[in-house]
């Protein structure tokens, strides 16, 4: 049964400037929130600018904040909130504004380039790569990401505080130096990136990231805490140290 909601939708532009604007629509069962965004555009709000693309949950562009928590538009059903609520979609917050919904995710590609990227052994050539399916178990997990940037957004190291995004890769890209790190034959030393580079130690596992990625991948447990174990074992192991020592001689 089809009903009227209330919806507050933030409009604004890269100025910085912008306000909610509020609107009365109709919601059809099944649907979802970018569905009820498309209606608007299509009704009431032509110029409305929002980023979307498969609709399905898989391509990781129609990232927003409904009711103030990060989500796919695509994936929240109307079902979940109350007939009578008043439900906002603001853009997200730790990305500057383009227009409307749409944000300059650019951060992201930024640290996504950071990372150097899969080093093998040497003399091992594409094609020569072999292992076993047990050896990237762990990591495979990490290879489900959309890149739809809701941990990166959600993270409180940056989400308000903009002077650590130059310092701090975010879960995702402290996720990806973590499967490097576990993929068999990376030879890179990922330990110390992740702290000298990237900003591990930045993240005090708050997990904030792990509960808003639509895809259920563990980052904090089977990423970020995982590379922190490590670090911390490389620091205090006492072979490391003593080799570090002869090695400074
Ligand atoms: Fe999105 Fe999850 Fe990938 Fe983060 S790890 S970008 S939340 S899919
Ligand atoms: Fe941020 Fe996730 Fe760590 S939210 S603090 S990266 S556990
Ligand atoms: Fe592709 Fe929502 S439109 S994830």
């Amino acid at each position: 049964m089809g009903y009227r909601a209330k919806f507050e939708v933030w409009r604004g532009d890269s100025s910085g400037e912008g306000a909610l604007q509020p609107f009365d629509v109709d919601v059809e069962e099944g649907e979802v929130v970018l569905d009820i965004v498309h209606r608007l555009q299509a009704t009431q709000a032509g110029d409305l600018a929002v980023r979307w693309n498969c609709k399905a949950g898989k391509c990781g562009s129609c990232s927003a904040e409904v009711n103030g928590r990060p989500r796919l538009m695509c994936m929240t059903r109307m079902s979940t909130f109350e007939e009578n609520e008043t439900i906002t979609i603001t853009p997200l917050r730790t990305f500057p504004v383009i227009r409307d919904l749409v944000t300059d995710v650019d951060f992201n590609y930024v640290k996504a380039r950071e990372v150097p990227s899969f080093a093998p052994p040497e003399g091992v050539a594409p094609g020569e790569y072999r292992m076993s399916q047990v050896d990237v178990d762990r990591p495979q997990e990490f290879r489900k990401c959309i890149e739809c940037y809701l941990c990166q957004n959600t993270c409180h190291v940056v989400r308000d505080h903009e002077d650590n995004k130059p310092e701090f890769a975010g879960p995702r890209y402290l996720m990806r130096i973590a499967e490097l790190d576990m993929h068999p034959l990376d030879v890179r030393n990922r330990k110390e990136d992740a702290q000298e580079e990237h900003g591990l130690g930045y993240c005090n596992i708050t997990k904030c990231c792990t509960e808003v990625c639509p895809e259920h991948i563990k980052i904090t447990d089977n990423a970020l805490i995982p590379m922190k174990e490590r670090v911390v074992d490389r620091k205090y192991d006492p072979l490391v140290w003593l080799g570090k020592k002869i090695f400074k001689r």
